[in-house]
């Protein structure tokens, strides 16, 4: 079979024999990558796996068992009816690109390089995970989100090879050499070199950093680079299946710590083999505290840069806002001036970074009141919360500061005497790594989280969604 014929594509890859030759050249280099660094075992076990087949909206995916090498890694760009125009910046008006315009060759780059390298980063996080899944229904979720990161990366490493040329080819080498946490060559962005090697931050990832990347591929998706917004437009159909997993993970925790409390004796959760809702809360204390550092500087000229060019746009652009120049306005925002803070206004275009971040933060609270309700129906009285945006931060105009959860500024002496009560101890961590025994027989679960409401694809929970060699 050849390549053409191997990667299911719509971007007539058949025909493009410089496009093709570059592909197969990355292609073992992409598998050797995916076979050193991918899911530590499971490799030849057979996967209940969707495939990403076509970009039809109602029926762009098939369901069979897959060995994962075997995945077949496609590459899709969302159709466009008609002409497409510029949306948004200065340019606002003007024609789509269909090549890079050259004054914006660099900045380019460096977009989908940032957004490329988090991809490989998370299945390389994840990759000790397999052998303390709580259910197969859960294993083969994580290698389904596994095989689309990979996806997710051919789409990125396609953009690079096709537009990008020499300079281009570097960067796609470069995304397998570096290395999730290696400290000669980490991963670009910090949180993607933290480990993620229990069940509980799998779940907080998904939640909280994948939603990171749905707000950026979302704010790509309008960009007047327009593969750029057709290959991200058609990763968010994947991606919302990885926030799905994070979201009713950490609810089917929820709900089995509620359910744990109240049998009981003394209301501790851990007492019956669970996970405590303190715990939970410190998880999302850590995880959402570490995603809100991803939107960038809240004051940024970055930020302005991207959509001054038309290159990255706000949330849902053409849909909810009127005005895509954004010159006028301006935002009001809390700045830290002499230890305190003091709300200042900041022109529009430098606060973009600050305006996605709203928009995530609404969206991470509309989980936790989902949450608070699971926990409420049980009959247990404890709320969970995010914390505010300010809290634990090392990035932007927020760190070096400290704050307690309802964002208001404190001693650095305050935060670490409440710090074992706020975040993650080494205690809790050993104690929730203690929980991850795997429970690999079809129907069962492990006793700190409960099953899901459905299966996969209209099969029950109690498919065998991995067979493991018996
Ligand atoms: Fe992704
Ligand atoms: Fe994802």
């Amino acid at each position: 079979m050849s390549l053409s014929d191997s990667i299911p594509n719509n971007v007539d890859l058949g025909s493009d024999r410089k496009l093709l030759r570059a592909l197969e050249k990355w292609q073992p280099n992409f598998r050797s990558w995916w076979m050193e660094m991918g899911p530590d075992g499971f490799q030849q076990n057979d996967i209940y796996l969707r495939t990403a087949t076509s970009v039809d909206p109602k029926g762009w995916a098939t369901y069979d068992y897959v060995k994962m090498p075997d995945y077949r890694w496609g590459i899709f760009l969302t159709p466009r009816e008609g002409e497409r125009s510029v949306n948004f910046g200065d340019v606002a008006g003007s024609k789509a690109w269909e090549e890079v315009p050259g004054e914006l060759r660099g900045i380019l780059r460096r977009i989908i390089v940032t957004q490329a390298d988090t991809e490989p980063a998370s299945v390389e996080q994840q990759r000790q995970l397999g052998k303390t899944a709580p259910s197969l229904y859960d294993l083969r979720n994580l290698f389904q989100v596994n095989v689309e990161e990979g996806r997710h990366l051919w789409a990125m490493v396609h953009l690079l090879h096709q537009y990008f040329g020499r300079d281009g080819r570097e960067e796609a080498e470069g995304l397998l050499e570096r290395r999730s946490g290696d400290a000669d060559k980490p991963r670009i962005l910090q949180t993607f070199n933290e480990t993620t090697d229990e069940w509980l931050s799998f779940f907080c990832f998904t939640m909280f950093t994948d939603r990171d990347g749905k707000y950026q591929l979302a704010a790509l998706s309008e960009s007047g680079f327009d593969p750029l917004a057709r290959a991200t437009q058609f990763m968010l159909t994947e991606e919302s299946f990885h926030l799905f997993c994070g979201e009713t993970g950490i609810e089917r925790i929820v709900q089995r710590s509620a359910e744990l409390t109240k049998q009981d004796p003394n209301g501790d959760a851990r007492d019956q083999g669970g996970v405590d809702l303190p715990t939970i809360q410190r998880w999302i204390n850590y995880w959402f505290s570490s995603a809100v550092e991803l939107f960038g500087g809240e004051i940024s000229s970055n930020a302005a840069d991207y959509f001054a060019t038309g290159l990255k746009g706000r949330y849902r652009e053409m849909a909810k806002y009127e005005d895509h120049r954004a010159l006028g306005d301006s935002y009001e925002m809390s700045v830290p001036k002499d230890g305190k803070l003091v709300s200042e206004t900041i022109p529009l275009r430098n606060a973009l970074n600050e305006v996605l971040r709203d928009e995530y933060v609404a969206d991470c609270e509309r989980a936790v009141r989902k949450w608070n309700h699971v926990i409420k129906k049980a009959g247990v009285s404890f709320e969970l919360a995010l914390p505010s945006r300010r809290f634990n931060r090392s990035m932007g105009i927020y760190a070096g500061m400290s704050f307690d959860l309802a964002g208001s500024p404190i001693t650095k002496e305050a935060f670490e005497a409440k710090r074992a009560e706020w975040l993650p101890s080494a205690e809790d961590r050993a104690y929730v790594r203690s929980l991850m025994q795997p429970v690999y027989e079809p129907g069962k679960i492990a006793n700190w989280i409960a099953p899901p409401k459905t299966g996969v694809n209209g099969q029950p929970f109690e498919f065998e969604y991995v067979k493991l060699a018996r």
